[in-house]
């Protein structure tokens, strides 16, 4: 693993300074999308470089991954994370099994793929996305008639995947922006914006379509422990862009929404189930049925990819367990007795029955999901 370039800009105790940047160490700089949201995972030709997300807001640190086990890693330590970039990161650390292998006779070539794929896809178990982006790179590797050729395909559709997620995103922020009011108060919740997709975000991709058709009034980011993708990511992703954004701790929702002070409620989702129910961050769940109790309504961003057939219902989608240590800690800092059990589900399931619209780049799929999501999927495919 090899760490290429610390911020750009770093914050330390006299102010701010300047680092190296990617580019002065001979790396290509992150792209900018249309917004100029910054990108965390570039392709490098022979490498992938990802911006580690466990340090932000603070640094801006790039890693460069050029073997798949550092993908693996990365995606196990949340230095890459989110439903659509944990999939990307996927289908590129394939691109590097590629490479790794290259010299090898085919048979051989794609069984030990085989076996790298699979420990790629079981970095992270929630997302279906991940799943998804491997199966399809290691379909086209393995549709070409030679090693050289597996390994251009594979390239060649891990960028295809990148360009058309982003694609999705622009779609999914024209079609949410249609079910909010004008100069609207957003909640959102964890992180759903550039650093969690290929740029400009699901749900944080609407909330960009508002605030460029001057629609929004205010983002209110919940914190989402324990690990504050909302306040470290979301508050971070949106003020650099000058979008107004207030942070609030998970467990002040419902008094903000008691107070009549927010429109709508947008998340993002790792897996939704043919009939709908929604599995998201930890603490999804509680917003939707509050939304429910205080009538505002409470709406899933995610590409058509999100949406697993495979899956009936949310039962049946695997949730994530993560080490308790992030919650028994802060800032590495313990927060409580260390004999105490802790219990760290990563993700929960929000039933159908709360979700009031599902909007993908195909369009916004409502009650009854299982024959408006089926329909939705048929109509990509
Ligand atoms: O654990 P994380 O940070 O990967 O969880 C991310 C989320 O739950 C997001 O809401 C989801 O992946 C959608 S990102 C467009």
């Amino acid at each position: 693993m090899g760490v290429v370039a610390k911020a750009t800009m770093l914050l330390s105790s006299r102010g701010f300074f300047f680092a190296p940047s990617p580019l002065s160490l001979g790396l290509i700089l992150p792209e900018r999308n249309r917004m100029g949201e910054i990108r965390g995972l570039n392709w490098q030709g022979r490498s992938l470089l990802i911006l580690d997300q466990t340090r932000l807001p603070l640094e801006e640190h790039y890693q460069e991954c050029r073997v798949w086990p550092d993908v693996v890693e990365a995606i196990q330590g949340m230095r890459v994370r989110g439903a659509p970039a944990i999939g990307l990161a996927g289908a590129y650390a394939v691109a590097l099994a590629c490479l790794e292998y290259a010299n090898l006779e085919s048979v051989e070539f794609h069984s030990r793929l085989t076996v790298a794929a699979e420990t790629i896809v079981a970095a992270r178990p929630t997302a279906v996305n991940l799943a998804v982006t491997v199966q399809r790179v290691l379909e086209a590797a393995r549709a070409a008639s030679s090693v050289r050729e597996s390994i251009e395909s594979v390239i060649a559709e891990a960028q295809s995947i990148d360009s058309m997620d982003l694609e999705a995103n622009y779609r999914i922020g024209a079609w949410g922006a249609t079910l909010l009011p004008d100069d609207s108060t957003v909640l959102t919740h964890c992180n759903t914006g550039a650093l969690a997709t290929s740029g400009y975000g699901t749900a944080l991709g609407i909330i960009r379509k508002l605030w460029t058709d001057e629609r929004l009034r205010r983002v209110v980011a919940t914190e989402t422990r324990p690990l504050l993708q909302g306040s470290r990511i979301t508050a971070w992703e949106l003020s650099r862009e000058g979008i107004p954004v207030t942070i609030v701790v998970d467990g002040a929702v419902g008094y903000l929404l008691q107070q009549g002070q927010v429109d709508a409620i947008l998340v993002g989702a790792d897996r939704i189930a043919a009939n709908g129910d929604v599995a998201n961050k930890i603490g999804t769940y509680s917003l939707a049925v509050l939304g429910r109790v205080h009538h505002v309504p409470f709406y899933v961003a995610a590409p058509s990819t999100t949406i697993d057939l495979n899956s009936p219902d949310g039962d049946t989608i695997p949730i994530e367990m993560r080490d308790g240590a992030e919650i028994a800690s802060f800032n590495r800092t313990p927060t409580g007795s260390e004999s105490v059990a802790v219990y760290n589900p990563s993700f929960d399931i929000t039933p159908s029955t709360y979700v009031d619209a599902i909007i993908t780049e195909v369009g916004i799929a409502r009650h009854p999901y299982n024959a408006s999501l089926r329909e939705m999927v048929s109509s990509h495919d």
